[in-house]
């Protein structure tokens, strides 16, 4: 994958000014109570048995935060994210069994809260390259699957 200048820093410049407290639990949420039958990977969890549980469950913030961390490895690897994921496919994939589909939909969460914090910040061209980065996160995810 190839980035432009432009692209690096409309990506680097997100997750600066991101508040991943704020953001990571508000996309995990979000796609646990918009795609339910992602809960089921999530059994360990505790309470997830309607949207209100779900959003003062502290097991999806905290782990909502640390979906974001995983991404910011990717930002700080933009130039090799399949190898930066690698391991992190195998474990969603061989240990987790988590289906792969479920990636893009966290994704599309994930956008959504950016979109809405950013406002009028999240330009056509803000959107393009953060769907890029995710597009590629997301097929980096998926790699090790077989
Ligand atoms: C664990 C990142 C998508 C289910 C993790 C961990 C990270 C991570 C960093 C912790 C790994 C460790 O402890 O070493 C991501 C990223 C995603 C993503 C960057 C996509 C943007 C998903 C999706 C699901 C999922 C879509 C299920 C629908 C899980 C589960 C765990 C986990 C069940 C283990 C949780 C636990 O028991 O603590 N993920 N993940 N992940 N992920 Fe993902």
């Amino acid at each position: 994958v190839e980035w432009t200048d432009k692209e690096r820093s409309i990506i680097t410049s997100i997750f600066a000014n991101l508040d991943y407290e704020d953001i990571g639990p508000k996309a995990l949420v979000r796609c646990l109570i918009v795609y339910p039958w992602t809960q089921r990977y999530f059994s360990t969890f505790g309470n997830l048995y309607n949207a209100d549980a779900i959003k003062t469950n502290p097991n999806v913030a905290a782990h909502g935060v640390k979906v974001l961390h995983g991404l910011d490895r990717a930002v700080k690897n933009l130039d090799d994210i399949k190898g930066t994921y690698a391991e992190l496919s195998v474990l969603h994939s061989e240990k987790l069994h988590v289906d792969p589909d479920n990636f893009r939909l966290l994704a599309d969460c994930l956008t959504i809260v950016i979109a809405a914090k950013l406002g009028n910040g999240f330009t056509p061209e803000t959107q393009a390259a953060w769907q890029k980065f995710l597009a590629v996160v997301v097929s980096a995810l998926g790699r090790q699957y077989h």
